[in-house]
């Protein structure tokens, strides 16, 4: 059986693309069957649109009230019996509810070798510019589950990159952003072919 997944995206969504593909190539057993984002413009709605995927937009601007948005987001996800939630450059906070509903069945890709560089306010450029203004040697990409602690769930795979003399923050994105299309395929490959088990919030990947 695929397992069902629900992208959540904001931005350009080239982990979304990047799944996308090897869903396609069947290399994962999974379907993407609707994406979520807060941003209707976004790359990833785009993507959506074009390749016949569901697609929700929930927004302050469209729930104006809290608890009828975190609630929006419940109906949505059970309606469409999700297995696994993906977010790929997601710019929300995933509401408690469905931390909690969906324990161990969310993924984030982080580009840092967390739990370095993670938390609130290390985003994006943020954390290609803090790596090269402190000196760091290396940095990376993480994929782990989401807790109610943001940037701090369990690690599934992490990959670590040389940083280079002359790299700046956008060649340093760019690297990790490669990095990240290699190691968040591998994780969701894992989960859909059920090869996850954790274990006092250890993750390990039966191979
Ligand atoms: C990635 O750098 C990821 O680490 C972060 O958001 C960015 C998303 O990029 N969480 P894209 O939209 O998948 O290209």
């Amino acid at each position: 059986m695929l397992k069902k997944i629900v992208v959540f995206a904001s931005g350009t969504g080239s982990n979304f693309r990047k799944i996308k593909e090897f869903i396609d190539n069947k290399k994962i057993k999974g379907s993407i069957v609707l994406l979520i984002s807060n941003n209707p413009k976004c790359g990833a709605v785009e993507f959506s649109k074009l390749n016949n995927i569901d697609y929700k937009i929930i927004n302050d601007f469209r729930y104006k009230n809290e608890e009828n948005k975190n609630y929006e987001y419940e109906l949505v996800l059970k309606s469409y019996k999700t297995e696994l939630i993906l977010l790929a450059g997601f710019m929300k906070k995933i509401p408690d509810n469905i931390i909690s509903i969906y324990k161990n069945k969310i993924m984030n890709i982080h580009p840092s070798m967390l739990p370095k560089y993670g938390g609130s306010g290390y985003y994006g450029m943020k954390v290609h510019r803090e790596i090269i203004k402190n000196k760091e040697n290396n940095t990376g990409a993480t994929v782990h589950f989401v807790n109610e602690h943001y940037d701090k769930g369990p690690i599934i795979i992490q990959k670590k990159i040389k940083v280079q003399n002359s790299d700046t923050p956008k060649s340093l994105a760019s690297r990790v952003l490669k990095v990240e299309h290699e190691i968040y395929p591998k994780a969701v490959k894992a989960f859909c072919s059920n090869k996850i088990t954790i274990k006092d919030n250890q993750v390990k990947i039966n191979e």
